[in-house]
């Protein structure tokens, strides 16, 4: 006999700390980069905990990792519920966690109850999404998205030097998993994330049912000058990329986001070569990262950039390139998902409003496969991708009991998602 199928509050918030210590940082937080030995072990750990249900696991090419509770139909394409486990350098303890391991709660839930629908539920741990180890991001979701896993993403190199092609094969042969091909169909895509700003927290609302998420454009600029004594080279000698690199920040700090509220730009990484104290560098190089909800109003900053690196490397005589490692452009999801998750929190006696999503995340690729809803809930301050950030357990129990609300009505159901297009809203 099957009864309704109910979130553990204690058993999710369990897992989510015995995660958190793979990785733990000093400070509280998790240092899981992609394809590190740590994200091996959560992933171990999570196909262990699938294996003990019952569920069946697989990973494709991508190292994706899926762990599915089959529905009575096996004919019918899944519902897809995830998010990832890889974490920043000085990551949180719920960014990507916190999705993973709600939709597995979910499926417990499901197991719990003997719960039986005509279609699967599947969690899938998407590989690489922060994109901090490996460039670009949201790796894992953009190869199942388009059935391809591009074959230059596998020269792509970490800051540690290791090569992305020999950590993904070392990562899929660590789990004993047989291989499930990559992009399988799906019936529909579901990820619950923590906000990762202040709205939600601030009017105290424990659900966002999330439009769309902005357009992020990832630049990496060199500027390259010639090296030369620092004590006796006069400043008509010199061809200091440095210079020219402060003049385009400058200018890009002073008018980007104080002209536009709607505009993120963000320098996180940045190296002079060769480095040394007592050495005009020769090379400059730093990273960009650019948001905006409007594409057209994103291509036309990015068109500045290349416009400013021209002016400041024409006055300190250097040369520039600039190299585009993520571009994603604004998304929507499906207006009939939105009002599916909106449904689901009334249901489940919560208040809900709209937000769009100012970080990018793996729903952002799976869009482009199959109609996808976000679920956001509160963290503390606004903080992410940071080692302090937490998220309160009673949110933590909101955006489970959302997620299983909304995966409850689209397993249910042997009918496809959607008849004809659907309609899109940012
Ligand atoms: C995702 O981690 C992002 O940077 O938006
Ligand atoms: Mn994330
Ligand atoms: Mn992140």
């Amino acid at each position: 006999m099957s009864r309704r199928p109910a979130i553990r509050g204690e058993r999710l918030l369990g897992h989510l700390d015995r995660f958190a210590a793979i990785g733990a940082t000093a400070k509280g937080g998790v240092n899981r980069q992609a394809l590190t030995q740590g994200d091996r072990e959560a992933r171990a750990l999570l196909a262990d905990l699938a294996g003990a249900r019952g569920f069946a696991v697989r990973q494709d090419e991508a190292a994706n990792l899926f762990l599915r509770r089959e529905g009575t139909d096996t004919g019918l394409p899944p519902l897809l519920i995830g998010s990832h486990l890889d974490t920043q350098p000085t990551g949180g303890r719920f960014d990507g966690a916190l999705g993973v391991l709600a939709a597995f709660e979910v499926l417990e839930a499901l197991e719990d109850a003997s719960f039986r629908s005509p279609r699967a539920a599947e969690v899938a741990v998407w590989t690489n999404e922060e994109g901090s180890r490996f460039a670009p991001g949201a790796m894992g979701s953009q190869a199942f998205a388009a059935r391809l896993l591009p074959a230059e993403w596998r020269d792509a190199r970490a800051p540690d030097g290791a090569r992305l092609g020999d950590e993904l094969a070392a990562t899929i042969a660590s789990l004993p998993a047989p291989f499930a091909p990559l992009g399988f169909p799906i019936a529909a895509y579901l990820e619950l994330h923590i906000e990762q700003g202040p709205v939600l927290e601030r009017e105290d609302t424990p659900i966002g049912a999330v439009t769309g998420i902005q357009g992020t454009l990832w630049l990496e600029v060199e500027l390259t000058g010639q090296a030369a004594h620092a004590g006796t080279t006069p400043l008509d000698f010199r061809r200091d990329p440095m210079r020219a690199a402060v003049a385009v920040l400058d200018e890009f700090y002073r008018t980007v986001m104080p002209s536009d509220p709607d505009a993120r730009f963000t320098v996180g990484r940045i190296e002079a070569q060769p480095g040394s104290v007592n050495a005009v560098p020769e090379r400059v190089r730093f990273t960009i990262d650019l948001r905006h909800p409007d594409a057209t109003v994103l291509a036309h900053l990015a068109g500045r950039i290349r416009d400013v690196c021209e002016q400041a490397c024409a006055q300190a005589g250097c040369a520039f390139s600039i190299h585009r490692l993520v571009d994603m452009p604004p998304t929507a999801f499906p207006e009939e998902m939105v009002e599916r998750v909106e449904a689901s929190a009334r249901r489940a006696g919560l208040a809900s409003r709209r937000i769009v999503s100012g970080a990018f995340h793996d729903a952002l690729y799976l869009a482009r496969c199959a109609p996808a809803a976000m679920i956001f809930c509160p963290c503390r301050d606004g903080i992410s991708h940071n080692e302090a950030e937490h998220v309160e357990p009673r949110f933590v129990l909101a955006g489970a009991s959302v997620l299983l609300e909304t995966a409850l009505s689209m397993i249910d159901t042997v009918e496809p998602m959607f008849d004809g297009p659907t309609r899109v809203t940012v």
